[in-house]
């Protein structure tokens, strides 16, 4: 008998067909009139398969007891028309196992609802919630539809390193590697010697591909990398992981209204795909975690997105009589703050902004003529900030030696990337979406720490 995914069977399966189910079971009712009603879930879908199992199945007598919530089971029986509510179809059982029990007095999830933070805690279980469930296969969807995107538009995914000696973003919030026995070196030196580490030298992991993605766009053409990023930030925020994935378009010839374009497309291009394909997930978001989620969702893939400077940006706050807990002056990064008072109030749709001051950002992007903005642009978008930060990069020999040495970098360390310059160099773009805070904006969930598997937050790395 073939198996089937329980998706499979509630979307086309016909009464009177056969079918072996293999999942966990969510709730077991046992009627008064002699048979036992089994909600099972294996995954494929938000729904439940309801499975009826009458007394005189063989083994009841013996083995229904242990058809508990959590217990994985298999199920064999015919598809019948359903008479309840809330059901096409269901499933008649001729025969069944218990394949591994769960004991109820010890299995975490109950029937209530649990709160994220418990949840966080049992992350090895959390993906047989509803939520979490949902979760996976949004997360996958936006995966798949983000390789999509790119393949249809002829990029090439680049695998960039994971561990690296350069520090992309400039911003120090590195996690070192290294194979030094650091409690013995505690205990006996006073100045470490890197000739004896692994690479011979400070290596540390990446925080960012996008340098050696530029490498790839300047030779072979516009490419993407897809991976894990890492940052060491102390911030405790609903919106920081220190372990996330990036995606990283780089393209050769792009400007910065290109590279604008682009990012718009890619994530109306993706929040339709997602829209397509978890219909019933993206509903189950809407009603359980955020109201408002198909209603912002829709404004991000109907409205075109409104663009303009930071300077313009920084008008706008500085008139709109609010009291920000950070103050708003040019020169200043955006807070949070700032920055969803200008998607979610001002202009109630996502907002690019670009040409931010060049002293708050990193030394790889294109300096404007007034010296003071570089072509950088952030993609903000309602609740969550910012998603995407990309930039125009420095294709000028000599301005971009000038920047490092500004942005105090160790220049000989970065003869590869300025050689870029050196030899055939062009205009070139590229930006860095954030996927769990993209996650975020498309379920409508609160804390980020909910939009991956298994967060690595300060303190927090089990699993
Ligand atoms: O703005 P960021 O730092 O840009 C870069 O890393 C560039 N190298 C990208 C490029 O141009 N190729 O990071 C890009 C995005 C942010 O907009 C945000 O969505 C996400 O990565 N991000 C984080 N997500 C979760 N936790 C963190 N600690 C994050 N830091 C950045
Ligand atoms: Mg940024």
């Amino acid at each position: 008998m073939r198996r089937q995914r329980i998706a499979e069977i509630l979307h086309s399966g016909q009464p009177g067909q056969s079918v072996t189910v293999l999942g966990w079971v969510r709730t077991r009712r046992d009627s008064k009139h002699g048979f036992s009603f089994v909600e099972v879930n294996d995954g494929s879908c938000l729904k439940n398969l309801q499975a009826i199992i009458d007394a005189q199945t063989p083994g009841y007598a013996e083995r229904i007891r242990a058809v508990t919530t959590g217990a994985s089971v298999r199920l064999e029986g015919e598809l019948k028309e359903s008479p309840g509510k809330g059901q096409r179809i269901e499933l008649h059982v001729r025969a069944f196992d218990v394949l591994g029990p769960a004991d109820p007095e010890t299995y975490p999830l109950q029937k209530k609802r649990h709160s994220f933070e418990f949840l966080r805690e049992i992350a090895h279980l959390r993906p047989r919630t509803n939520t979490f469930g949902a979760m996976t296969r949004v997360r996958n969807a936006v995966s798949f539809a983000i390789h999509e995107f790119f393949q249809e538009r002829g990029f090439y995914y680049v695998h960039t390193p994971i561990i690296t000696t350069s520090d992309c973003e400039g911003a120090g919030a590195l996690f070192q590697v290294t194979t030094l026995d650091l409690e013995k070196l505690a205990r006996t030196v006073t100045e470490l010697d890197y000739r004896h580490d692994f690479f011979g030298k400070p290596a540390y992991l990446t925080v960012s591909g996008q340098l050696q993605a530029e490498i790839f766009a300047c030779a072979v053409g516009a490419c993407y990398t897809f991976g894990p990023t890492f940052r060491a930030e102390n911030s405790n925020t609903t919106r920081h992981l220190a372990e996330f994935w990036m995606v990283e378009p780089e393209m050769p010839f792009y400007e910065l209204n290109d590279n604008m374009d682009l990012a718009e497309e890619f994530i109306k291009y993706v929040i339709r795909r997602v829209q397509q394909r978890c219909a019933d997930d993206l509903e189950f978001f809407n009603q359980r975690i955020d109201n408002t989620l198909s209603d912002t969702l829709a404004n991000i893939t109907e409205n075109r997105f409104v663009r303009l400077s930071y300077t313009e940006a920084v008008e706008i706050l500085q008139r709109s009589g609010r009291s920000f807990e950070f103050p708003v002056q040019w020169g200043n990064d955006l807070q949070s703050e700032h920055e969803r008072f200008l998607t979610e109030e001002h202009f109630k749709a996502p907002v690019i902004l670009y040409d931010y001051p060049r002293t708050i950002k990193p030394f790889y992007m294109r300096l404007n003529d007034d010296g003071k903005t570089v072509r950088a642009m952030d993609v903000l978008v309602p609740r969550v900030g910012e998603v995407i930060g990309g930039s125009q990069r420095e294709e000028r020999l000599d301005v971009l030696q000038q920047r490092m040495v500004e942005c105090g970098l160790n220049v000989e360390s970065y003869q590869w990337y300025l050689a870029l310059r050196r030899y055939g160099t062009v205009p070139h773009s590229g930006f860095g979406l954030g996927l769990e805070r993209f996650i975020q904006l498309i379920t409508g969930m609160q804390n980020i720490r909910d939009c991956i598997p298994f967060p690595r937050t300060p303190k927090h790395a089990d699993f």
